[in-house]
């Protein structure tokens, strides 16, 4: 009886393979494509299955105070919204053209999520995706990646003066900096105070930025 219930389990393994890789085949491997519904579940399943066992009940040892999320929503603006955008929807040039696109942060499939999970996200990415790791094990980049879950969970409410204020501290592009103004202070062309008080602003960051990168 037992011999049987394994063949089974074997046998729709296989089947499920076989899908997989019939539907690949049938779609090409375009990135612009989304992923078909049984690549979603099984990439969830994996994930699931090789995250170790207690990262996902670790409980976050910060307090969100008002200090630590406007840290962790400078670090977000100046590390993750390239692909996540400032309102964590995913929507950029980079975040909706990688496969998987970067998801929809406010929803309920990253907010259901616990805290020890969005963290080990964090600090170990995700393989075989777009998101990197963020973290080297060392304390002060665990640190900021905490507050960070912290910040993760105010996306679904962040207020219209929160955004805009993640706006000036975001990366510029070199297409911009040619536009704009040159080097930190030495402003150039005709639109000299936006890219100085840009540059200004992300020098002056608020504490240290441990990732740097
Ligand atoms: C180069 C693009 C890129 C950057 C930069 C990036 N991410 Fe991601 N991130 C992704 C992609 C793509 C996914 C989705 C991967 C997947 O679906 O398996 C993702 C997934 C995540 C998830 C999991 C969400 C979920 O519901 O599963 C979290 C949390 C996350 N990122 C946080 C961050 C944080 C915080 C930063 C900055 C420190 C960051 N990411 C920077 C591309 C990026």
């Amino acid at each position: 009886m037992r011999k049987r219930a394994t063949l089974l389990v074997v046998l729709a393994g296989l089947a499920v393979g076989v899908a997989y890789i019939a539907s690949m085949i049938s779609r090409g491997f375009s990135a612009r494509e989304p992923p078909s519904r049984l690549e979603v579940a099984i990439a969830g399943a994996m994930r699931s299955l090789a995250m170790p066992a207690g990262a996902r009940s670790r409980p976050n040892p910060f307090k969100p105070t008002a200090e630590a999320l406007a840290q962790a929503r400078a670090h977000f603006a100046d590390h993750c919204a390239l692909c996540h955008a400032n309102n964590g929807s995913g929507e950029t040039e980079i975040g909706r053209n990688l496969y998987p696109k970067a998801p929809d942060m406010r929803l309920p499939a990253t907010q259901n999520k616990t805290d020890g999970e969005l963290f080990y996200i964090i600090r170990n990415g995700i393989r075989f995706t777009g998101m990197p790791a963020w973290g080297s094990g060392h304390p002060s980049e665990d640190r900021e990646s905490w507050k960070l879950v912290h910040f993760i969970r105010r996306l679904p409410d962040l207020t219209p003066e929160e955004i805009a204020e993640m706006e000036t501290l975001n990366p510029r592009s070199p297409h911009e900096h040619a536009e704009g103004a040159g080097p930190r202070g030495t402003p150039v062309g005709d639109a000299p105070d936006r890219g100085a008080s840009r540059h200004g602003h992300r020098g002056e960051g608020p504490g240290p930025r441990p990732h740097g990168r």
